[in-house]
């Protein structure tokens, strides 16, 4: 099965694969970064072929698909899962698997096996992980180990309960000085980009033009290198009041609960299947030696005893 059938919205097949210096070329050419998460392979695929930038497996598959109330009870497990089914359906874009929570929080040890396993066994060509100043030194280390890392800071859902909720970040002075130098941090330890979650624009702008790695922003407004969202906030299928920042870009569970109706009612009304949708016996096949009738053109064994 080839990935570039062409379809609408297929970007052409030509498009080079992407990397994260390609990431870095896009911000010196102010060429815009487009980014969605997906967790099974074909939304992968879909965002690969639409010539999105960056699919990232987020933890947040454990509301997206898993249904938790948030992304703390996500394990590597349940990464490595969804990660193997994006990586059959993504070519071109750069795949990123979120590190969940506690996979680095225990030891440097356990946090390089997980990484590890996450490349080898996910398929990842970079890893995500939140944090400030803090987990500076745990990228440096993947970053040493060849394993490229995507920081996450401000509204960090893995600090839930710290954060006492998801609440928008850095808006006091002291607050926004910690992210500007905890952005400096991350970029000098080596990491290729960093998300922006949750902050005021003002503060994105001015950590996205200090910087020399992409930033890409979700609720960090228009001014970041690169956007991401949610693939079940974008289509309108998390079953929640999207945030501020969510646009809907399409309302895939009206055309799939429209189509669900639709289908129940052909079964219930005996529409579905149709003789064209049936299979038949061959020309060949001896009605006879078999032992059956025709009832109204269509074929029905008789009652042998
Ligand atoms: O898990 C996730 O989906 C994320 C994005 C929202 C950046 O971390």
């Amino acid at each position: 099965m080839s990935l570039t059938t062409p379809q609408d919205g297929v970007r052409p097949a030509a498009a080079a694969k992407v990397t994260p210096q390609s990431l870095l070329a896009q911000k010196q050419s102010a060429a815009a970064i487009s980014a969605v998460t997906a967790y099974d392979y074909p939304t992968a695929r879909l965002a690969d072929e639409a010539g999105i930038d960056v699919v990232l497996v987020g933890d947040s598959l454990g509301m997206a698909v898993l249904g938790h109330e948030n992304t703390l009870s996500v394990t590597i497990e349940d990464m490595l899962h969804h990660a193997r089914a994006v990586r059959r359906g993504t070519r071109r874009a750069l795949l990123v698997v979120d590190m969940p929570y506690g996979s680095y929080h225990v030891s440097p040890e356990e946090t390089m096996r997980n990484a590890l396993r996450l490349v080898k066994e996910g398929g990842a060509e970079a890893v995500k992980l939140e944090g400030g100043a803090t987990r500076a030194d745990t990228v440096r280390a993947l970053t040493m180990a060849e394993i490229p890392v995507v920081a996450h800071i401000g509204l960090t859902p893995q600090s839930l309960h710290r954060m006492g909720g998801y609440r928008v970040q850095g808006k006091d002075e002291e607050a926004a000085a910690q992210l500007r130098d905890d952005a400096l941090a991350l970029e000098d330890a080596g990491a290729i980009a960093l998300v922006l979650e949750g902050i005021p624009r003002e503060l994105a702008l001015q950590i996205t033009s200090l910087l020399k790695i992409p930033t890409i922003g979700i609720g960090a407004g228009p001014d970041c290198d690169g956007q991401i969202l949610v693939f079940h906030d974008v289509f309108s299928l998390s079953f929640r009041k999207p945030a501020k920042f969510v646009r809907t870009f399409g309302d895939a569970a009206s055309f799939i609960r429209n189509g669900l109706s639709a289908y129940r009612e052909a079964v219930e009304t005996r529409k579905f299947p149709s003789d064209q949708e049936s299979y038949h016996f061959p020309a060949t096949f001896s009605l006879e030696r078999f032992g059956a009738e025709v009832v109204d053109g269509v074929e029905h064994t008789a009652c042998v005893s």
